[in-house]
């Protein structure tokens, strides 16, 4: 294999910056050319791919979203649009990529192996963590503190005017960034896709909490929760408690997806970045690198879409346990 190209797609994550310098860098040390493809999936079929130096990637290491740019493309999913893809990579001579993203890249890489054997390794990138084959993805531990520092001055807030809180944090399908960032910022419930929670049950810790003179409690709300969005859920349980208790709703939003990514992730990129080149390089394909155990390892994608990442249930019983 003489050239290779990388591209991010989906939903950006800190730390894909760091992701793309590691194969750039892999590329250039082990003596392969390096195109950069813009915009994921688009820019594949749009044909803006571009070759990439060490220089290319100087200064970005500490960089939050992508220089490569990120979409999600439609058009990728029809067979119309993988074979304007191939043509483009026919162009410009590649013969593999490393593809940084989630579950739809995946799949899409997948696709595009079957009709026209083009080998895809896999980077995980996404800030929900809910990829099966690694222990984390990068982005999420930038996105945990982003929402746990959100966390803190709210709870700041929610203190001085004896409030309960409901803060959503992203996690479309997952309660990954719920679970750590309500664990370390001390919240008093944590709501998540993967474990049904009554209303019932959130009501009886908000009261509970309250007749013990607590002055704040706050409950962190994964967006992909099934009672509801953060509102909807503050709606009905302000049906059930008295009138006098005061409530507020904060959605984080975006901010999770944005900022300076942390050393972990800066690491665990530049890990997972290389493995990803270095196996493309050693014949892997159809495969993502994750770190397991402090290790590691490719993942079929063909598992990385179909079987879920289990969250640790105990960590919610932990959450009730230190709340009392
Ligand atoms: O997949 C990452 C994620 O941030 C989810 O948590 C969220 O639901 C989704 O992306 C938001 O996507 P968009 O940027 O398209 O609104």
């Amino acid at each position: 294999m003489k050239r290779i190209a990388v591209f991010t797609s989906g939903g950006d994550a800190p730390g894909m910056n760091a992701c793309i310098r590691a194969v750039v860098r892999g590329a250039v040390y082990h003596g392969l050319e390096v195109f950069g493809i813009r915009r994921g999936y688009s820019g594949m079929i749009n044909g803006d791919i571009f070759q990439m130096s060490s220089h290319s990637v100087s200064n970005i290491v500490q960089r939050g979203g992508t220089i490569l740019k990120s979409a999600r493309s439609k058009e990728f999913m029809t067979p119309e649009g993988r074979a304007k893809a191939f043509e483009q990579l026919k162009k410009f001579e590649i013969e593999g990529l490393v593809a940084i993203g989630g579950n739809g890249t995946f799949t899409g890489a997948t696709l595009f192996y079957d009709e026209y054997g083009i080998p895809t390794v896999g980077a995980p990138g996404t800030i929900d963590n809910d990829l099966y084959g690694t222990d984390y993805t990068i982005g999420f531990d930038t996105a945990v503190n982003t929402a746990l520092e959100a966390i803190d001055k709210i709870r700041d807030t929610a203190d001085s005017h004896d409030r309960i809180f409901f803060i959503e944090v992203m996690g479309r399908d997952s309660g990954y960034i719920a679970i750590q960032s309500g664990i370390a910022g001390g919240a008093e419930m944590v709501m998540v896709p993967e474990v049904l929670t009554p209303i019932s049950e959130v009501v009886e810790a908000l009261k509970s909490g309250w007749s013990r003179q607590k002055s704040s409690s706050i409950v962190v709300i994964a967006e992909g929760e099934e009672a509801g969005i953060a509102t909807e859920i503050a709606e009905k349980i302000r049906q059930q408690v008295e009138s006098n208790i005061d409530m507020r709703v904060t959605t984080l939003g975006h901010i999770q997806r944005g900022g300076i990514p942390t050393a972990y992730d800066r690491i665990l990129a530049s890990r997972l970045g290389l493995g990803a080149l270095e196996g493309l390089m050693n014949g892997e394909k159809n495969v993502m690198a994750g770190i397991v155990n402090n290790e590691l390892v490719y993942t079929p994608f063909r598992d990385t879409i179909r079987l879920p990442k289990p969250i640790n249930e105990d960590l919610l019983r932990m959450v009730k346990i230190l709340s009392v």
